[in-house]
């Protein structure tokens, strides 16, 4: 059943000016399709490299990565990539930014008019219609971080991977987007991994919860399941006994298993 994404031993040394440094070690994880994944720890444990490793935007030293059963060897447009820092293009629209991304995957074989349609899809479907024609100097922190799952949306991803998505959020905003983001998986179906430190965010929004071990040489510690029925509601979950329970479990994990570097 888990075998959509399919990470077997994977190891990441980097050479740094100090020699070498192992980030993670010995990471094994089976990701079914539609599956979404929290991954969390503290600060500096790997989990950026993980993403990076899955994204394609780095090669693991050992071990193998497969989609679909096939090895990631890079980047491709089956999987879409959010970064905390938005990284748009300051001299591009909010619509022109999504634009781009929707050209680059399907602009050898669609004409301008559906290249248009689907970025214009993609923007409604994060709820920034009016804004479309807005700079990124001209809109909010929230509104930008939109525009980037927009541009990762719109790709059609297969597999979405978000790296603290709203991490500099302030908390409203973010629960709106936490939200939305749980309306978006749900109606696009996408496999999602996304990193986190949010323990109530990575409760909320996932169907299992990998919580890493602290670095260097990070490894997946447990792997939590979130047997909470779908459609979850934020009100709902607060007065639910098996929420706290399960809040309290990754808590544990993080405050008092595993304080051995934290950072
Ligand atoms: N390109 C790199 N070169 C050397 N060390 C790196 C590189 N990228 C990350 N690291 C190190 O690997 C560890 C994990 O980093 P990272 O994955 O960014 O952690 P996290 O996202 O969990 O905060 C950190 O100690 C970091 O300094
Ligand atoms: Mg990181």
């Amino acid at each position: 059943m888990h075998n959509y994404l399919h990470i077997e031993h994977a190891r990441m040394v980097f050479d740094t000016k100090k020699g070498k440094f192992t980030a993670l070690t010995d990471i094994n994880l089976r990701v079914g399709q539609g599956e979404f994944i929290s991954l969390i720890g503290h600060s500096g444990c790997g989990k950026s490299t993980l993403l990076n490793l899955v994204a394609g935007l780095a090669t693991a030293t050992e071990g193998v990565l497969l989609l679909a059963e096939k090895e990631i060897k890079g980047p491709g447009p089956e999987r879409g990539v959010v970064f905390q820092n938005h990284s748009l293009l300051p001299w591009l629209t909010c619509f022109g930014n999504v634009y781009l991304a929707v050209e680059r995957v399907f602009g050898a074989r669609e004409p301008k008019s559906r290249l248009r349609e689907r970025t214009q899809a993609a923007i409604e479907l994060v709820g920034l219609s009016h804004a479309s024609a807005k700079h990124p100097n001209e809109i909010s922190g929230g509104m930008k971080q939109r525009v980037g799952i927009a541009r990762a949306l719109a790709m059609e991803p297969k597999v979405l991977l978000l790296d603290e998505p709203f991490g500099a959020l302030d908390a409203l905003t973010r629960a709106g987007l936490q939200d939305e983001l749980m309306r978006i998986v749900q109606e696009t179906k996408a496999t999602t991994l996304m990193v986190t430190h949010d323990v109530d965010e990575a409760v909320l929004l996932s169907d299992r919860i990998v919580m890493m071990t602290n670095g260097p040489a990070a490894t997946i510690g447990e792997i939590l399941d979130v047997d909470l029925p779908r459609p979850r509601d934020r009100l709902s979950l607060a007065v639910e006994p098996r929420y706290h329970h399960l809040r309290s479990q990754v808590l544990a994990f993080l405050y008092q298993k595993h304080l051995k570097h934290a950072a």
